[in-house]
């Protein structure tokens, strides 16, 4: 995939990225853009809205408040927990209820202003209030920017696993301000950095390029080039998403390093961080293509020398294998499914790889375990 075709820059110094479907919608990217940009898109008739955050955001929503409470329209603050915390049916209920009680009609708006898991709570919360009202995502963290803030994907936790109940729901825009992840930990965008080179595996290799020719490239949100991987890899996800937004095909291939990512994190009991074990996901779908004969042993050494230069993790504890395999088995049927993995062609080319052999992915794990 080559990336010329990729993203405009407008005059204004933001960047716009359409992401196509039956209710098209922009991301908008930029630094120091989000009231602005959030004036323009939230519609003269909106009376309510409300403002779901987490506890770090509260400054900053108050803001939003602010600049938003124009004439007649009133903006509630929903402040909910932070991380898989606030993914729980008891902090959805209590946004039904704020809504409930503020007379929240068809035509209001629900913002989401948090991380991955602000977002997809807010988006679920949206999708299902009167059937359906319109949300706008301001993501956070490098994750939410470039991943969960886009594409539709909304939805809460059960007892028995993650995004059990949820809802396929495109918001009417999304809002990039990459100053707001100045003041992120390092460790967080690294993190999140997974997700941003995962687009350069399986989709625009000149990632791969840039993070070779700065390994520090995460560190710094104010570079060109760190903003240049973000539109990157949002460019890819919405190309994807806008093709196919139900992951009824195309759209599997953003799961590439997630299969075995998430058996890591179920493993770690969510204390790793999702881009980390996603890192080792990555390192191990790499290391299946190529046992399987499909990727060259230069294309998997790009994966551990990128995702290393990085500093992310690519070898996980050898004596856990049989608990991942069952978790991954235990996931795939609670989903209805088979054991699948996006694996790659070359760099840029991954395809879905089905039910294999349970000696190859033992043999797959051998090249990443310590
Ligand atoms: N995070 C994977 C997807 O949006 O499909």
């Amino acid at each position: 995939m080559t990336s010329d075709d990729a993203v405009e820059a407008t005059a204004d110094g933001t960047t716009r990225i359409t992401v196509n479907g039956d209710r098209p919608y922009d991301v908008t990217i930029g630094r120091g853009i989000l009231i602005d940009t959030l004036r323009a898109e939230v519609r003269d008739d909106v009376r309510k809205i409300l403002l779901v955050h987490q506890p770090s955001m509260s400054f900053a929503a108050d803001q939003i408040r602010q600049a938003l409470s124009e004439g007649e329209r009133q903006v509630l603050l929903a402040e909910i927990p932070d991380a898989e915390d606030g993914k729980r049916v008891e902090v959805a209920s209590f946004c039904w209820q704020v809504m409930g009680q503020a007379d929240f009609t068809r035509t209001d708006l629900v913002i989401g202003f948090g991380g991955g898991a602000v977002t997809d709570l807010a988006g679920f919360v949206a999708a299902t209030w009167l059937r359906g009202v319109e949300i706008i995502q301001l993501p956070t963290s490098v994750l939410g920017m470039v991943d969960a803030g886009i594409g539709g994907k909304t939805g809460i936790n059960t007892n028995e696993g993650k995004n059990l109940v949820g809802a396929f729901w495109p918001p009417r825009a999304v809002i990039c301000d990459l100053e707001l992840l100045d003041s992120l930990s390092t460790n967080e965008r690294i993190a999140g950095f997974a997700e941003v080179v995962k687009a350069g595996f399986i989709w625009y290799p000149e990632i791969l390029d840039l993070v070779e020719a700065d390994p520090q490239i995460a560190i710094d949100p104010t570079s060109p080039a760190f903003r240049r991987c973000i539109e990157l890899a949002i460019q890819m996800k919405a190309r994807v998403v806008g093709e196919d937004l139900r992951e009824a095909g195309l759209r599997e291939v953003l799961n590439y390093g997630h299969t075995l990512g998430h058996a890591i994190e179920y493993n770690e009991r969510y204390q790793w961080r999702h881009g980390a074990a996603v890192s080792v996901g990555m390192m191990f779908a790499a290391e299946l293509s190529r046992l399987a004969g499909r990727l060259s042993d230069e294309a998997v050494e790009r994966h551990r020398t990128v995702l290393g230069l990085l500093g992310l993790p690519i070898t996980y504890r050898s004596s856990s294998w049989k608990s991942l395999l069952a978790t991954m088995r235990r996931d795939k049927k609670a989903r209805g499914a088979m054991l699948r993995f996006v694996v790659l062609d070359d760099i840029g080319r991954p395809t879905v790889m089905q039910a294999p052999d349970e000696s190859l992915l033992f043999a797959a794990y051998q090249e990443i375990g310590e």
